[in-house]
């Protein structure tokens, strides 16, 4: 190359550090180490990083729900992603947490900034808080009755039965998904970035190359709909970093964590020697590219190079966003196994044939993305197995037969020339990110070599005496081809790459080696480099799935619907064993019934206040058949003290009272005291 080469920092989005990697992340993650390992197959100075996004209430209520500190729960999760992404074979320059000390000076930074120049404000205004666990409530923890339609427990800012949007305040009924209280209002002092500021700068972005049209145009919606402020500062009790001259407020989430790519590369350039200011300066020559999901791009095309202008720092040059993956057509389900996890994945398929897949089917557009599980069978048998290393399998035998060396002479020139010649149209589908058109290219040149080995059938040439130079020659053109056509698959399938460059004895394929030939040259003895899929892989993948996705879906609000439902006392028949982790997870306390209630309608229920020592619990509990009120109030009883608190049809249950028998009239509590104190832990 004779360009001096560019310098491109690149991303995807930060996965929440409180759920596990799944084939959705996949889609992204993969495209972009595709895109990236392309950029530095043609010797660009390309840089990937990504992090976790480790702040926010849903991660400190989770790490609470397990009885963990937040900073245990992001070091656990953070640990699980970076296995799972390795196991793809994505290959970060760098991969970071927003709970880091560069992201807390770049946030300091960038709110500084802004703040000198203007562009934050503080406003009063009405949030709900929640009065029993003493914390206001973000709209995702409230819910209630829908004030248009009148539908039950509905989210706090949209109804999924009509699609009203309202604010939370405007629910009928609220409730606290955390405590099960009734929200108060209370007024508080919040700061806003002024983001109706940058309203002509928006605008100008929106029509440059930056975007997709169809995401420009969703995004300019918006700007002509009116930029409102926004809010960028949440109350304690939070996890997050404390505002600078606010003591008590935090940055919200949303806040700190795009700025955690500059603060990943701020660590990556530290520890290389590189410049960070030269990357992100205004007006900077260097590339900086996102990809992320359609879900995001609010954030990422208005928040984002808003905030960055206000700091007087520079705007990405492209975001690239895709679609949701389904699979099988349908959005990924628990109950039908389709909420794979990236770890279930790897289990039991190899991670090269998702890359493949993906690669296939992926375009620069943001359409959703099916994972048809039938035509991933089919394609990558098809094309892999049957295809590319077929050129390999039925070529590489006979130059070991015949003394393990290419010959100068290739039998047929021309149909190595065409290949050759298809890298730049294949490069620059790469850099286009049509990575599907590009892998049809790839396909039909594989094509052409498997019919050109098919006239010539080595087998048959073979069998004759004095063929042997001819055949070598056949197969010297069908693995110069095999080559190059490896080189071009070596951004979605690096470690076939690999085994191919130890099996033809070469030096890791570079873009700018499409130009030269294998001529002369000894190679190693075939073996084989990958294996069919069985359709019972993938089934069991979809099985196991089913049973281990339960924990993997990410803690948005608690209390579900369907929890409501289940009644609280006797503990579920257990039809399969669990580990002893997953028991130790159960904080089993003893606590004294303070008080037992009758609860009007319902003919199983007691309502009982526990106390655990340090704390009063309410908990409705199925043993009315046994106990009456009266036979329990003061005495002891187990709880399980971790149990995410449920919301049922009279109230909010926090906790679980053990009872054992077979239940009806034989259930029985804990016997009377015994010594134990409310508040000791039992095991
Ligand atoms: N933490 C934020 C991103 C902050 S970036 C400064 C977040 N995290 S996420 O874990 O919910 O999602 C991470 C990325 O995965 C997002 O780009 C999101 O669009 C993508 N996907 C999550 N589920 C997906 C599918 N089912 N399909 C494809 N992409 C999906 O949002
Ligand atoms: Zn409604």
């Amino acid at each position: 190359m004779t360009d001096a080469p560019r310098k491109i920092l690149v991303t995807s989005a930060l996965p929440y550090a409180n759920g596990s990697i799944h084939l959705g992340h996949m889609l992204e993650h993969i495209q972009t180490d595709i895109w990236v390992r392309f950029q530095k197959m043609r010797g660009e100075h390309c840089i990937y990083v990504c992090a976790d996004d480790a702040h926010g209430t849903a991660i400190m209520l989770k790490a609470e729900e397990t009885g963990i500190t937040p900073e245990e729960q992001i070091a656990r999760v953070q640990a699980e992603h970076e296995r799972d992404f390795h196991g793809f074979l994505i290959r970060y320059d760098h991969y970071h947490s927003t709970h880091s000390p560069e992201n807390r000076a770049l946030s300091e930074q960038v709110y500084t900034l802004n703040r000198d120049a203007g562009y934050i404000i503080e406003k009063e205004i009405t949030q709900l808080y929640d009065p029993v666990k003493g914390m206001f409530l973000a709209d995702r923890f409230v819910r209630g009755t829908c004030p248009k339609c009148g539908a039950e427990d509905q989210f706090g800012d949209n109804c999924e039965v009509c699609s009203a949007t309202y604010t939370p305040a405007e629910l009928i009924k609220p409730y606290s998904t955390i405590s099960g209280a009734t929200p108060e209002e209370r007024q508080t002092t919040q700061l806003f970035f002024d983001l109706p500021r940058f309203e002509g700068m928006l605008r100008q972005w929106l029509d440059s190359d930056a975007l997709q049209p169809s995401v420009a145009n969703k995004l300019r919606e918006w700007v002509d709909a009116g930029l409102q402020p926004w809010d960028i500062s949440r109350e304690a009790p939070y996890f997050g970093f404390e505002i600078p001259g606010w003591p008590g407020k935090y940055f919200y989430v949303w806040l700190d964590a795009p700025i955690g790519y500059m603060a990943s590369f701020r660590h990556y350039c530290d520890k290389h020697g590189l410049d960070f200011d030269e990357y992100w300066r205004e007006g900077s020559t260097t590339e900086l590219h996102h990809f992320i999901g359609k879900d995001i791009v609010n954030f990422h095309g208005l928040f984002w190079p808003a905030m960055l202008e206000g700091a007087g720092l520079r705007k990405p040059t492209a975001l690239h966003v895709h679609g949701f993956v389904t699979v099988n057509g349908a959005k990924m389900s628990k109950s039908r196994g389709t909420f794979i996890k990236a770890s279930t994945y790897l289990e039991h398929l190899d991670p090269e044939y998702l890359r493949y897949y993906f690669a296939a089917k992926l375009g620069k557009g943001v359409d959703d993305f099916d994972l048809n599980l039938e035509d991933f069978v089919l394609r990558v048998n098809a094309d892999l197995v049957g295809k590319v290393v077929n050129i390999a399998s039925r070529t590489g035998n006979f130059v070991h037969k015949f003394g393990g060396r290419l010959p100068a002479q290739l039998d047929n020139e021309a149909l190595v020339r065409d290949v050759q010649a298809a890298a730049p149209r294949i490069a620059a589908l790469y850099e286009a990110r049509e990575f599907g058109k590009a892998i049809r290219d790839i396909m039909m040149l594989a094509d052409q070599a498997n019919q050109y080995i098919n006239d010539q059938a080595p087998w048959k040439l073979a069998k004759e005496d004095g063929n042997e130079a001819k055949v070598l020659a056949v197969c010297a053109s069908a693995l110069n081809v095999f080559r190059l056509l490896v080189l071009y698959l070596k951004p979605v399938m690096p470690a076939l790459a690999e085994k191919t460059e130890a099996f033809l004895r070469i030096a890791p394929l570079r873009w700018e080696d499409a130009d030269t030939l294998l001529r002369d040259h000894d190679i190693e003895r075939f073996s084989a480099m990958i294996s069919r899929v069985d359709n019972k892989q993938v089934e069991a993948m979809l099985a196991a799935s089913k049973d281990t996705t339960a924990a993997a879906e990410p803690v948005k609000a608690t209390a579900s619907k369907k929890a409501a439902k289940a009644p609280a006392s006797a503990p579920a028949p257990a039809s399969d064993t669990i580990s002893i982790d997953d028991f130790l997870r159960v904080k089993l306390r003893v606590a004294r019934i303070v008080k037992a209630a009758h609860v009007e309608g319902a003919d199983k229920l007691l309502q009982l206040t526990l106390d655990l020592g340090d704390e009063t619990r309410n908990v409705f509990a199925g043993i009315k058949a046994k106990y009456a009120p009266e036979d329990i109030e003061g005495r002891l009883t187990v709880v399980v003290a971790n149990l995410a608190p449920r919301k049922m049809k009279f109230g909010m249950s926090e906790g679980m009272v053990l009872a054992a028998g077979p239940g009806g009239e034989d259930i029985f509590l804990l016997s009377p005291d015994s010594g134990a104190q409310p508040g000791m832990e039992v095991r």
